[in-house]
């Protein structure tokens, strides 16, 4: 028989800080993550691709420009990708939040993140585009069992991991059958899944991630029904947030942790 799936607490409701406090800092870099860990928010959100050269890094695009030219990440080596500032952009983009300091912040491999937060936060990470690198969730297990992230007996599991595959999260389910697994969707309209989906989700999944403007409070008790736990991504707005906590939703990704703690604690 097959192990049973990993579950989350059905009593807390989970501050994940989507790419670090993202809206703050350039997203997916220390500097973002800190922040995020700073403002005491649950889960850091990472993304994870693999470069050419076998490096796990957190970024959020498959491709990156460096000198005026698209790279896939997939094509390109970590040293080649430590050309690239995801800093320049977000100052770019965000005035109101800019520093020079964080001009200079490179993109960080996946065990740097690991090496410098220990067990200190949460993590929650995403397999992004898992067709485009075999063989990545071995690398990502490998990296969680090395720094002893997995198997704990904490109040919140210190990984969760999401992907919008599920040949990915099924083979982590294989691998590491106590690591929480979220699928994610993209819904066009309204949030639904069928009998069938959701009795095949309830095989390997804790939960699903979905885009918040679909979720409904009938798409939030059905899944519950099943033991099936619903993270909207991704909500800026305090309204918004205070709205989908009420339907039910179990955490929300955001880019400003400190707005979702203030309304997880109801202040
Ligand atoms: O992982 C949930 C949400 O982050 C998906 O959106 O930002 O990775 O494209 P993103
Ligand atoms: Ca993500």
């Amino acid at each position: 028989p097959s192990a049973n799936r990993a579950t989350l607490p059905d009593d807390e409701f989970l501050v994940i800080a989507h790419r670090g406090a993202s809206a703050y800092a350039p997203g997916h870099t220390l500097a973002a993550y800190e922040l995020a860990q700073r403002m005491g928010t649950d889960y850091i959100e990472l993304d994870l691709h693999l470069t050419k050269d076998g490096k796990l890094v957190a970024l959020h695009n498959t491709v990156v420009n460096l000198r005026d030219k698209e790279h896939l990440v997939a094509n390109i080596n970590f040293d080649e990708l430590q050309l690239y500032f995801p800093g320049n952009e977000f100052n770019k983009n965000n005035p109101e939040y800019a520093l020079p300091e964080f001009e200079r912040l490179p993109v960080v491999d996946f065990e740097t993140i690991l090496d410098h937060f220990g067990d200190t936060v949460n993590y929650y990470i995403e397999i992004k585009s898992p067709k485009s690198y075999p063989g990545i969730e071995k690398k990502v297990v490998r990296q969680l069992r090395k720094h002893d992230l997995i198997g704990r007996d904490d109040l919140l599991p210190k990984v969760i991991i999401q992907s919008f595959g599920e040949t990915s999260l099924r083979k982590i389910f294989a691998m590491e059958p106590s690591i929480p697994l979220i699928k994610l969707y993209a819904f066009d309209k309204i949030a639904s899944l069928s009998k069938k989906e959701r009795q095949q989700l309830v095989q390997y999944a804790a939960g699903v991630g979905v885009n918040a403007k679909t979720v409904t409070n009938a798409f939030v008790e059905t899944m519950h029904q099943e033991g099936l736990h619903v993270h909207p991504y991704t909500v800026n707005n305090e309204k918004m947030m205070r709205t989908l906590k009420e339907l039910g939703v179990n955490g929300l990704f955001t880019d400003k942790p400190d707005l979702a703690i203030r309304v997880k604690k109801n202040k």
